[in-house]
């Protein structure tokens, strides 16, 4: 699915760095939300905005700090942070599909920390993303006699998180639901690697003598779709939109031809 709005001055997400929709302005203030150790953070600064990275994680803010010390970091959950003034976007970059306990509270906390007009413009799994590591995972569970796999992740579908949007006071202005392959970088042993790289939590509940065999199986199930040649492919789909905080009050339309 894809909507595209020339005011945004940026054609097809694909491959496209998120920065360029994000399209930066000197001296603008923005917020990257879930900012990890601050990559995109940087990229945002490197435009010449001002950017504050705010993350949950005081271990991610700490390195973020460490590796760009000319930038601001603080320590804040997404669904409660509250700022001091008023931004003129929030960016956000494969953080939002973690931010699980309330989407609705996500979106709210943006809209009161842009300012009207301002741009919330994100990338985050969408619907589909990692299906065949899912499945294969629930089937490894499963075959080892454990209780489904506790995972924690949101991927919304480009319905529901437009109508999510939308009820919270932004108008959207375009919204892409797009597969992305992705080649694992996290590791030699592919699905295993990731399943222990991103889904930890639900390794924790697995006795420790059935780890590895667990990760064995997670392997051989996700291989014959995952496993080419060149090394191993996460089945990424990606949910890629920016939307404006709607002006306060209501504008009257001007009148005109449609
Ligand atoms: C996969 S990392 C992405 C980091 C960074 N945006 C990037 O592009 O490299 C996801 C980040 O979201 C953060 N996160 C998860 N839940 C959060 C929450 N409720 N509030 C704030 N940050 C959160 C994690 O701590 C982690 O740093």
């Amino acid at each position: 699915m894809t909507t595209y709005d020339s005011a945004f001055g940026y054609v097809s997400a694909h491959g496209a760095p998120l920065v360029d929709l994000l399209d930066p302005q000197p001296g603008e203030k923005i917020i990257d939300l879930g900012c990890g150790t601050g990559a995109f953070s940087a990229e945002i600064a490197e435009r010449g905005a001002e950017v504050l990275g705010l993350d949950g994680s005081a271990e991610m803010i700490a390195q973020a700090a460490a590796r760009h010390p000319g930038l601001s970091f603080s320590v804040a959950d997404a669904h409660d942070f509250t700022t001091s003034e008023s931004f003129d976007a929030v960016a956000s970059n494969a953080a939002l599909h973690w931010m699980t306990r309330d989407p609705d509270a996500v979106i709210a906390r943006v809209h009161e920390a842009l300012r009207p007009g301002g741009r919330f413009v994100a990338e985050l799994g969408g619907a589909g993303n990692c299906a065949e590591l899912i499945v294969a995972m629930q089937t490894a569970w499963r075959v080892f006699g454990l209780p489904e796999p506790d995972l924690p992740w949101y991927f919304p579908s480009p319905a529901e998180y437009a109508t999510r949007l939308e009820d919270g006071g932004f108008t959207l202005r375009l919204l892409e639901h797009a597969d992305r392959p992705s080649r694992m970088v996290e590791g030699p042993d592919g699905a295993a690697d990731w399943v222990r790289a991103y889904a930890s939590g639900a390794l924790a509940e697995v006795p420790p003598e059935l780890v590895e065999p667990l990760l064995a199986r997670v392997n051989e199930l996700a291989a014959p779709a995952l496993r080419r040649e060149s090394g191993w492919v996460a089945d990424y789909v990606r949910l890629r939109f920016a939307a404006i905080r709607k002006p306060d009050g209501s504008t009257p339309m001007p009148e005109g031809p449609l």
